[in-house]
């Protein structure tokens, strides 16, 4: 029998993932002198000297930004992701952070924090609280969906479900997305008419030239009054200094981003994660799964699908 493929593992994998790739055939792991293949979550491999044994690359997760993807293409080199596996991972955070801004979540948690439970004032504090950190519902508001995508539809129809209005964007939907669309969803033709109408704004799209800053000090002016930006998507696509502006300003109601960008962390108005949409055990494992048996397929039998 050949010898087994060299698969280098250059961040934490989901071991349900490596399982796919048999013992008899793989070898995997993080000290790999000669790899066949790199599966890879975050790191980025811009910059690494890749080498010229690689045969392929597998990203566990859905954008390929951190891999130099062109350089690969012309070196013959297919990179696989896993399109929709963490999906649903994505859209619940998403969730969450429209929650978090809403209801005021993260400054009335560091109020309860700094309570003292023997201050013979708690009582009063309490009721204060209620009032500074008092919210509304999402029910009846807008969200608008820019991208509708795996991710952005998912959110749309959860938004549908919350009792929310939906407004979408998207300059490239396929039809297949198109037709998996609520008829509730309504069409906008341009990023403008969502920002005009939307009291949340979610924004899912990759970044690439086109999107780059998609969101900008321009962009933001024509956004609702203490309107809510949500940046799921990754950091580039918004201009954090502008949308630091609009927050100071009051115009922007809150930021909420998967990111802890240095230019917005620390204002009051902003939920700032670690890159957290993908971390559930079901997406970690969909995202290794998928992108394992893709490799396993192309290495063994030659077979290409989704790179
Ligand atoms: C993605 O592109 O799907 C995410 O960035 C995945 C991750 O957090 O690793």
């Amino acid at each position: 029998m050949a010898e087994p493929f060299q698969v280098l593992v250059l961040n934490n994998v989901s071991a349900k993932g490596l399982a796919r790739l048999p013992a008899e055939r793989f070898v995997a792991g993080k000290d790999i002198a000669r790899p066949d293949a790199v599966l890879v979550r975050s790191a980025d491999m811009h910059g690494m000297d890749i080498p010229k044994s690689v045969l392929a690359i597998g990203r566990a997760g859905s954008g390929t930004n951190n891999i130099p993807v062109n350089a690969m293409s012309a070196r013959g080199v297919p990179v696989f992701n896993a399109p929709g596996a963490n999906a649903n991972a994505v859209k619940e955070l998403v969730l969450a952070g429209m929650l978090m801004a809403a209801r005021n979540i993260g400054g009335a948690m560091c109020f309860v924090v700094g309570l003292d439970p023997a201050d013979p004032e708690m009582e009063k504090k309490v009721e204060d609280g209620k009032k500074t950190y008092a919210g509304y519902e999402l029910a009846g508001h807008t969200l608008g969906v820019i991208g509708l995508g795996m991710i952005g539809r998912l959110v749309a129809d959860m938004a549908l479900k919350m009792g929310m209005n939906v407004l979408g964007y998207d300059p490239e939907i396929t039809v297949e997305a198109a037709w998996s669309l609520s008829s509730k969803v309504k069409k906008a033709n341009f990023v403008t008419e969502v920002l005009k109408h939307s009291h949340f704004v979610s924004l899912h799209v990759p970044l690439v030239e086109a999107t780059r800053h998609m969101i900008n000090a321009e962009s933001l002016t024509h956004m609702k009054h203490g309107a809510v930006l949500l940046n799921f998507s990754r950091e580039g696509v918004v201009d954090e200094a502008a949308v630091l502006a609009a927050l100071e300003a009051r115009k922007l109601g809150s930021y909420v981003c998967d990111f802890p960008s240095p230019k917005v962390n620390g204002n009051p108005h902003v939920v700032a994660l670690p890159h957290l949409g993908a971390s559930t055990r079901e997406a970690e494992e969909n995202c290794a799964t998928m992108v394992a048996d893709q490799l396993r397929d192309y290495l063994l039998d030659g077979n290409v699908v989704n790179a």
